[in-house]
């Protein structure tokens, strides 16, 4: 009985996210500009692709956010122990949790007492990730929750009132605009209680070459990761694109920092999505994604404007990324 009750609430979610999915990709797509949104990135293969992107030699990201969580764990340890309380760790957008397993081990060694909640919008995520926690830190008190970052939130505090600290990390806040970063920040911190903790991590501005690279890499990765979206829609949507009628374009403004991706159409062309039709010119875009990279004390404004107190900032030693930890006023 109560497993029926539950495979219908999961089938009605999952048809609530596919109905959503067609909207906003049917609008993306009939808007000038043409877009469509780079979390719709992450379906099954988009996961493997992402963590192969993870692994490129030219995706620093990764790698500069690694050493900050592992060569300086205790001090983002002794940033967000704070006087001994328990605490909820809910890191957004959890991913594979590599980075944050060095931190979770570490508080685990330490007695510290916490729940860690991942929180990501891929379920095949999630339940890799719990899977592979659960054997490699067994005492490891966990809650995955799967689903948009602040109703999974709000879940969070309806299962716990301890003191929450937040990781927010790989540069996800780079994938906004930055007026949606800083309106992301304002409605996470209505969900916070002051005392509350967020370690932001922040990709920071840089030569405009090695930062093109790491999205334009010459393997075609970021370029598959990006028409994949368009697979996922023929698969999920009934679309016939033909991906080999698009092509991957990166650009890298130095000035404001934004780093954006755009699929280009080689032809002109008209996509039947379901039953509309979506025309194409020639060399027409779809914009895809931005990754804004910030200057420190831009990430500085960006937590006193929205009720954080700036902390300090954990930089890897190039100092090409930092994780910024800001506390609630
Ligand atoms: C997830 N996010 C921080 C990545 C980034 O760097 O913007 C996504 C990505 N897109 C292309 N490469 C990586």
């Amino acid at each position: 009985m109560d497993q029926n009750i539950n495979m219908e609430t999961i089938s009605c979610a999952d048809y609530e996210a596919h109905q959503k999915f067609e909207k906003e990709v049917i609008h993306g797509l009939k808007d000038n500009p043409k877009h469509l949104f780079s979390k719709y990135f992450y379906d099954q293969k988009g996961d493997v692709l992402f963590q192969q992107i993870m692994n490129m030699p030219e995706y620093y990201l990764t790698g500069c956010e690694l050493e900050i969580f592992t060569d300086k764990k205790e001090e983002i340890a002794q940033a967000i122990k704070a006087f001994d309380t328990p605490f909820d760790l809910v890191e957004l957008g959890a991913g594979d949790a590599t980075k944050s397993s060095h931190l979770l081990e570490y508080l685990v060694d330490w007695k510290a007492d916490f729940t860690y909640m991942p929180i990501d919008i891929s379920g095949n995520i999630i339940s890799v990730l719990q899977e592979r926690l659960s054997k490699e830190i067994p005492t490891l008190d966990l809650i995955g929750l799967n689903g948009e970052y602040f109703e999974m939130l709000d879940k969070a505090n309806s299962i716990s009132s301890r003191r929450k600290v937040i990781l927010f990390l790989g540069g996800n806040i780079g994938n906004m605009e930055v007026e949606e970063a800083y309106q992301f920040c304002s409605e996470l911190r209505k969900k916070l209680n002051p005392g509350d903790i967020l370690l932001i991590g922040f990709d920071l501005k840089k030569d405009p070459d090695i930062i093109l690279s790491a999205y334009n890499d010459k393997a075609g990765i970021t370029a598959a990761f990006n028409l994949n979206l368009l697979e996922r829609i023929n698969s999920e949507l009934d679309a016939r694109f033909d991906i080999s009628k698009f092509k991957h374009y990166q650009t890298y403004d130095p000035l404001s920092g934004a780093c954006r991706s755009y699929l280009i159409s080689l032809e002109e062309q008209h996509v039947r999505i379901g039953n509309q039709f979506i025309d194409f010119k020639e060399n027409e875009a779809i914009y895809m994604e931005i990754s804004q990279k910030y200057a420190p004390e831009e990430t500085d404004g960006m937590a006193l404007k929205n009720g954080f107190q700036p902390v300090k900032y954990i930089a890897d030693p190039k100092g090409w990324f930092i994780d910024a930890i800001w506390k609630v006023v």
